[in-house]
């Protein structure tokens, strides 16, 4: 069947806003689908950009009923971006930590927003190997048991993934966390992502 024109996720979402055309809106679906069937509460963001993932998140978070969203960038303006997109949004407490990744303490802004643990971690800030390695190995400990970790650009096609592909399937390796891959579609603007998941008894 032929593909009349590229969707929009505005069409299938109406509350988020994200630009035609933006890579990796399949990922964007994803990650609502995934709010919504994990019963997802509290997430953390590592790499804001625009904050469209942001926005992404926290209106899933709102789609159920409200939750907490921790956003990380090191970029003052990213993190600017990342704030208005969510400001007054009900339901949804956004924290947005304005560092590099590898110098928060996880689990003090976690018990900030008066939580332990997250119920998901997106990864997509630093995509050289030892910047991807590290968000997935200092946030692996705050994952709930039975959470999810979600780390972008995922593609073993696209040299300038090559690095944080490279990570995604080592740290894979060393946590033995069961993992399910989203396909590179070039023809929808969609990277790809690994899906992993966090043992229930760990
Ligand atoms: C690919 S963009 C994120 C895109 C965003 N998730 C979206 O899809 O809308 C990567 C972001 O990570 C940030 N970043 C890169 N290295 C970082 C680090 N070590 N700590 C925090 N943020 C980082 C960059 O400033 C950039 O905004």
């Amino acid at each position: 069947m032929k593909n009349e024109r590229p969707w929009k996720i505005g069409e299938v979402f109406p509350a988020v806003n994200w630009p035609n055309n933006l890579c990796s809106s399949g990922t964007a679906v994803l990650m609502l689908g995934l709010i919504a069937a994990f019963r997802v509460r509290v997430i953390i963001e590592i790499g804001t950009w625009m904050g469209f993932t942001s926005q992404v998140l926290g209106y899933g978070l709102r789609a159920m009923g409200g939750g907490t969203l921790i956003s990380c960038d090191y970029v003052q303006n990213c993190c600017d971006k990342s704030k208005a997109m969510l400001e007054g949004v009900e339901g949804v407490t956004h924290r947005v930590i304005c560092n590099y990744s590898d110098r928060v303490n996880w689990p003090a802004e976690l018990a900030a927003v008066g939580e332990t643990q997250a119920c998901l971690v997106y990864v997509d800030g630093d995509h050289s190997y030892d910047g991807a390695l590290k968000d997935m190995l200092l946030t692996a400990p705050v994952v709930r048991p039975g959470g999810l970790m979600v780390c972008h650009d995922y593609n073993h096609v696209r040299p300038e993934f090559a690095n944080a592909t490279r990570a995604i399937d080592d740290f894979t390796k060393e946590c033995r966390w069961p993992r399910i891959v989203t396909p590179f579609l070039p023809s929808c603007n969609e990277i790809g992502a690994a899906v992993l998941q966090r043992p229930s008894a760990s």
